[in-house]
């Protein structure tokens, strides 16, 4: 397993005639990343992850100093795993110089949801994404990247991204890999004690609540579906939570549904000062 620090380095590890598969993260791997990273390896001849936490997605007051960094393991797992490049660029590396040039998602699809409570998020992953694009594709003909479904709107921006600026670039989602009693892995789920990882399902129980109750309405969606989300929210303040949203939208935009659209249900909510996400396509 190659090991490229740089931008140049990574290049060099690459030849011209392979189709990378790639497989961008943040580090700290748990099973559903490497669930991804064995989704990726048959789809090219090199499977290449990245492990850089992105300043340009946290705003201030999170967690971009305190994000679990766990360099040695994380190899260990990608060598298990049978990656053969990891890219790993220093942030002097990423960004020489302050990356003023940046892009933006569509706002009908970035300044909602997880966008409209955490300003600057997709513009930060664009970026970031199109730069880790630009080095492991440049000069490709073609090449896969995947991503989780668990991040579903982000998977929507970055397809979205790929489409509009013609990326040689097949995006390939994959099914939130959960834990035994069904919570969603996240690197985030290590910051929660031990009591509020035991409540910590609530969140998604709230949302196939929510998604069984969207159906039931059926033709009088539209009607029912504030009370429903309102229910919802409600529900999961009483034990303890500070919901963002938990909604039902159509998985075409994300934008608010009508009877007969097929549907994603979707929630972000603070347990204590964790703030875990999930959604279920119903
Ligand atoms: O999903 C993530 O881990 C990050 O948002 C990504 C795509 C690696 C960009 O920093």
């Amino acid at each position: 397993m190659i090991i490229a620090r740089s931008i140049d380095e990574l290049r060099q590890a690459l030849s011209p005639s392979q189709r990378p598969a790639f497989v961008p993260t943040m580090g700290n791997l748990h099973d559903g990343h490497i669930q991804l990273v064995a989704r990726a390896k048959p789809l090219g001849d090199c499977t290449v992850v990245s492990i850089f936490v992105n300043r340009l997605q946290f705003l201030p007051h999170e967690d971009f100093d305190s994000y679990p960094r766990t360099w040695e393991a994380d190899c260990a797992k990608l060598q298990a795993a049978g990656c053969d490049v990891v890219f790993a660029p220093r942030e002097t590396d990423l960004y020489p110089e302050p990356q003023t040039f940046k892009v933006h998602a569509d706002p009908a699809l970035g300044d909602i949801l997880e966008g409209a409570f955490r300003p600057g998020f997709f513009t930060g992953v664009s970026t970031v994404v199109m730069k880790l694009f630009t080095a492991v594709f440049a000069g490709k003909v073609q090449g896969v990247a995947v991503f989780g479904k668990k991040d579903y709107q982000q998977l929507m921006v970055i397809r979205q991204m790929v489409r509009q600026f013609a990326l040689p670039i097949e995006v390939l989602g994959v099914e939130t890999c959960r834990a035994e009693d069904g919570l969603a892995l996240s690197s985030r789920n290590g910051y929660l004690s031990e009591p509020e990882r035991n409540q910590a399902l609530q969140l998604s129980m709230a949302l196939r609540e929510l998604g069984r109750d969207a159906l039931a309405a059926a033709e009088a969606l539209t009607r029912h579906l504030p009370a429903l989300e309102a229910k919802a929210m409600e529900g999961l303040r009483q034990s303890g939570w500070q919901p963002d949203y938990l909604t039902v939208r159509r998985r075409s935009d994300l934008q608010a549904p009508q009877a007969g659209d097929a549907l994603v249900v979707l929630g972000a909510a603070k347990l204590g000062a964790t703030r875990l996400i999930d959604n279920f396509e119903i």
